[in-house]
C-alpha cells in the first residue's frame, strides 16, 4: 500500500492504473462499516483507493470537529490488511483555499431532516466529495466507482444527485449498514457513548425493527408507525423520525420497495442516526 499526502503524488501513483478503481472516501476512525465498503470496492475493482480527511466544512459551530476521533496509525494498518492500494491523507491546506467557490445543497432535499438540524452540513459534504471525486477520477478513461454507506442515507442521496447534476464520470455504489451483534449501527461517534448510553442507543435500531415488523403485518400508515417508534425511543431525546420515499419526500403510507424510515436522536451528548430501507 502506498500512502500519499498530496494530489500530485496521488495522480502520479495512479497514472499507470489502466483498470477499474474503487474509491472509498472516509473521515478515518475506521470500523467494520468502513471495512465493508473497502471489501466491496476490493471485490469489484482492480485497484482500491481510500481517503482519510476530517473535513472541517461539514462540521457546524459547536460540533465535535476538535474531538472527532483520529486514529491514523490504526487506520493505516486496517487499510493495509484490507488490501487497499493507495491511502490518500491530504492536509486541510491541500484541500482548501481561503476564498472558495461553494456548492449548495438543493433547496428541498438538502434542507429537511439532517439538513434542517445541521444547516450547512451538506454544503460542506458536497464540497469535499466533489473535490475528492474530481481528484481521484482525474484523467481516468473509465467510470470511477465510489462507495458510500446507506447509514448516511440523505448524504448518499445528495451525493448521487450531485454526480448526476454535474455530469461526473462516477458511479455511486450504495452499501448496506453494518451493525453490532446487538443491532447498534456502527459509527465513528459510538466511541463517545458511555456503557449506559450504549444500552439506551440500542433503542434506535429497536425502533426500526419495530417499524419493519409493523410493515410486515401490513400496517403501512406512517403516523401509526411513527407513534410506535416514539414509544420504543422514550428513553432518548428524539430529533426526528421520518418516513420518506427514495426522493426524500415525506409519505403518508409506506411503499414497499420505495421507502426509507429514518431516525435521529441524542443519547447524552452524542447525536446518532439510523435508518432502514424498505
Ligand atoms: O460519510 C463520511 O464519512 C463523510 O461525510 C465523507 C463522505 C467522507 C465526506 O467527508
Amino acid at each position: 500500500m502506498i500512502i500519499v499526502n498530496s494530489i500530485k503524488e496521488l495522480q502520479q501513483a495512479t497514472k499507470n492504473f489502466k483498470s477499474s478503481i474503487g474509491f472509498v472516501p472516509t473521515m478515518g476512525a475506521l470500523h467494520e462499516g468502513h471495512l465493508s465498503l473497502i471489501q466491496k470496492a476490493r471485490t469489484e475493482n482492480d485497484k482500491v483507493i481510500v481517503s482519510i480527511f476530517v473535513n472541517p466544512t461539514q462540521f457546524l459551530e459547536g460540533e465535535d470537529l476538535d474531538k472527532y476521533p483520529r486514529k491514523d496509525e490504526a487506520d493505516k494498518k486496517i487499510c493495509q490488511l484490507a488490501g487497499v492500494d493507495i491511502l490518500f491523507m491530504p492536509s486541510i491546506d491541500m484541500m482548501y483555499e481561503k476564498d472558495e467557490l461553494n456548492i449548495t445543497a438543493p433547496a428541498i432535499r438538502g434542507f429537511i431532516l439532517e439538513g434542517s438540524k445541521r444547516a450547512g452540513h451538506f454544503d460542506g459534504v458536497l464540497q469535499i466529495v466533489m473535490k475528492l471525486l474530481n481528484i481521484v477520477s482525474y484523467n481516468r478513461p473509465s467510470k470511477l466507482r465510489a462507495y458510500f454507506g446507506k447509514k448516511d442515507a440523505q448524504q448518499l442521496s445528495l451525493i448521487t444527485q450531485m454526480v448526476k447534476n454535474y455530469f461526473l464520470n462516477v458511479e455511486i455504489i450504495p452499501c448496506d449498514i453494518v451493525r453490532d451483534s446487538n443491532g447498534l449501527a456502527l459509527s465513528s461517534r459510538n466511541v463517545y457513548l458511555s456503557k449506559e448510553e450504549r444500552t439506551k442507543a440500542l433503542s434506535l435500531s429497536r425502533s426500526l425493527k419495530c417499524a419493519s415488523k409493523l410493515v410486515m403485518q401490513n400496517k403501512l400508515d406512517s403516523d401509526t408507525i411513527i407513534q410506535e417508534m416514539q414509544e420504543v425511543l422514550r428513553e432518548v431525546e428524539i430529533e426526528y423520525i421520518a418516513i420518506v420515499n427514495r426522493e426524500f419526500k415525506q409519505i403518508s403510507n409506506v411503499i414497499i420497495g420505495n421507502t426509507i424510515i429514518l431516525v435521529a436522536c441524542r443519547v447524552g451528548d452524542t447525536r446518532l442516526i439510523d435508518n432502514i430501507w424498505i
